[in-house]
């Protein structure tokens, strides 16, 4: 299996409709989340939270999360196998996302083997990407060593420095970096210990935005 790929078009339009529909209904109350707000192991005492990024969340409801689930479900597990949703959100990004994973001590899910992130993109008002690299790693990635599981060979374009300069300077030791593009309608999917991040979206717009649903998923069904 694949550890991260996108399934171009897997949204049909009426589906792709409905989900945005209920994003314009969302009312993010404002409210600035860390998405994993988590002490680390090796985190000062004093410090609140390892610093990834920041979002505007609204936690996806279980009806809702089951409802969302059967549009895209026959989709996803013919590419993916079995697997179920256990946390959903709508979300819109606040600043770019450092490198990090999705798969965490402390979630719900973590002993029900963490299967895919799924990132379903509904909007965005400038040309932006999810990047992934061929590097596993335990949570958080900032204070453990990673596992390069691809090669190291390649040589990093001026394109690519500027779309990572958010990120720390090791990224650039990982081998080719994997850029997916957001577009409305595409699923991009990532195996949930892989290091991954958003570009640095707004490196030429400080007011741009994103918006999306998030989906974590797991393999075990309990
Ligand atoms: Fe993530």
């Amino acid at each position: 299996m694949e550890q991260h790929f996108v399934i171009k078009g897997a949204l049909d339009s009426v589906t792709l409709k409905d989900f945005q529909t209920q994003l314009s209904k969302i009312k993010f109350d404002g409210t600035m989340f860390d998405l994993y707000p988590t002490p680390g192991p090796n985190q000062k005492k004093d410090a609140e939270h390892i610093e990834i990024g920041t979002s505007k969340e609204s936690e996806i409801s279980q009806n809702n999360l089951n409802s969302i689930w059967q549009s895209i479900n026959k989709t996803v597990t013919e590419k993916l196998g079995t697997i179920y949703p256990t946390y959903g959100v709508f979300n819109e990004s606040v600043t770019p996302m450092v490198e990090h994973v999705d798969a965490i001590p402390t979630q719900r899910d973590y002993n029900l083997k963490p299967a895919y992130t799924l990132i379903l993109p509904l909007e965005s008002d400038v040309k932006c990407h999810t990047v992934v690299w061929d590097v596993t790693s335990e949570y958080p990635v900032k204070f453990q060593d990673q596992k390069i599981v691809g090669s190291t060979d390649y040589q990093h374009t001026e394109a690519d420095k500027k779309l990572l300069s958010h990120c720390d300077k090791k990224v650039f030791g990982w081998g080719k970096p994997y850029f997916y593009e957001w577009i409305a309608g595409d699923i991009i999917c990532i195996k949930r210990d892989h290091v991954h991040a958003s570009d640095n979206f707004m490196v030429d717009n400080a007011r741009a935005t994103k918006k999306s649903i998030l989906l974590l998923t797991r393999f075990d069904y309990s």
